[in-house]
């Protein structure tokens, strides 16, 4: 494995309060350099708050994260060269034009007039701003406004990019405009951090991610390898009109060839089974004999995943 640009060891992070909450708690993750890497969780899971330390927003209660080999507690300044960052909420200086938002981001970091300038139009064309270029942010669509943060987040040049939640509140087509230009990235040798709550999202954008849920990370993979953990290709939910005689069900699909497992779920069974020519005729034609209401088809997806880890749905 390449070396792991973001490495976050032992993470912690307790809000105190009348009511402490632990929004971290004990998170260890390696990010390998060149990666779209996702952190996908639901609400309250704490992705935000890994983020804001990872970009020098918030301390650690305990723990540390490295970027580029920097200790981001330790060196916030040195770190920030390194870190390029956009929130969850849009934080575009409405007082400035476009083309002003990126210009001002570069002087900030030290560039010269000159340099800035430039950066700020190549800029511009590469996320398609150019002829929005003296307009005002509140002027631009939810996706474009989304594109203009990005722009001035790597404007920089940083190591690697922090997306929170990246496409809340975006459109279909701009979500996918969105994805784009982040894959966009990977040719410049940006790092991606993204967090998000689409399973979509994390399984379309992302070459890894990390499930995470109160804190804690619950595993860590490829999307491929995470569905195929699963352990089947395809999904048969049997809902029955009566359970009476589901153990006898569930023996009979069990000893049914290319059905990798049965299990009983509310009003009916789960089925994983290998993709097979005719299975699924199959199993309805077993099912009926114990009364089949009714059968949908799905594959595993990383909600499937999600749930056959905390039994809950990631919308919950
Ligand atoms: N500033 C804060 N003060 C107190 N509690 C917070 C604060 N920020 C987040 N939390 C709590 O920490 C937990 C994790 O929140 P967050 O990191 O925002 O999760 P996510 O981004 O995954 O939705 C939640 O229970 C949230 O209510
Ligand atoms: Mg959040």
């Amino acid at each position: 494995m390449s070396e792991a640009i973001v490495e976050i060891l032992g993470l912690r992070k307790v809000y105190d309060g009348k009511n402490p909450v632990i929004a971290v708690d004990g998170i260890d993750l390696h990010v390998p350099a060149g990666l779209i890497y996702g952190l996908l969780g639901p609400n309250g899971a704490g992705k935000t708050t890994t983020i804001s330390i990872a970009t020098t927003r918030a301390i650690p209660t305990a723990g540390s994260v490295r970027i580029a080999g920097v200790d981001v507690v330790a060196h916030p300044a040195l770190a920030r060269r390194s870190i390029g960052v956009v929130p969850q909420y849009n934080t575009l200086d409405r007082s400035c034009t476009v083309a002003e938002n990126i210009r001002f981001h570069c002087r900030y970091f030290g560039m010269t007039t000159a340099e800035s300038n430039t950066r700020t139009a190549q800029l511009l064309e590469q996320f398609r701003l150019s002829d929005r270029a003296t307009a005002y942010p509140q002027a631009l669509s939810g996706g474009l406004a989304q594109r203009l943060q990005i722009a001035r987040a790597i404007a920089h040049h940083p190591r690697v990019l922090f997306l929170d939640e990246p496409s809340a509140g975006l459109d279909p087509q701009s979500r996918i405009a969105m994805w784009e230009a982040v894959q966009g990235l990977r040719g410049e040798g940006i790092t991606v951090v993204l967090t998000t709550h689409y399973m979509e999202e994390a399984d379309e954008l992302c070459d890894r991610l990390a499930i995470i849920d109160h804190g804690k990370i619950l595993i860590e993979d490829t999307p491929a390898a995470l569905k195929a953990s699963i352990g089947g290709d395809k999904i048969y939910d049997l809902r029955m009109r009566d359970l009476h005689e589901s153990r006898q069900l569930e023996d009979r699909l069990r000893k049914t060839d290319g059905v990798t497992s049965v299990e009983a779920v509310q009003g009916g069974l789960r089925v994983l089974a290998r993709a097979q020519d005719g299975l699924l005729a199959k199993v309805v034609t077993t099912a009926n004999e114990f009364g089949l209401q009714d059968v949908t088809t799905t594959e595993p997806s990383l909600e499937t995943v999600f749930i056959r880890l905390t039994g809950r749905d990631l919308r919950e």
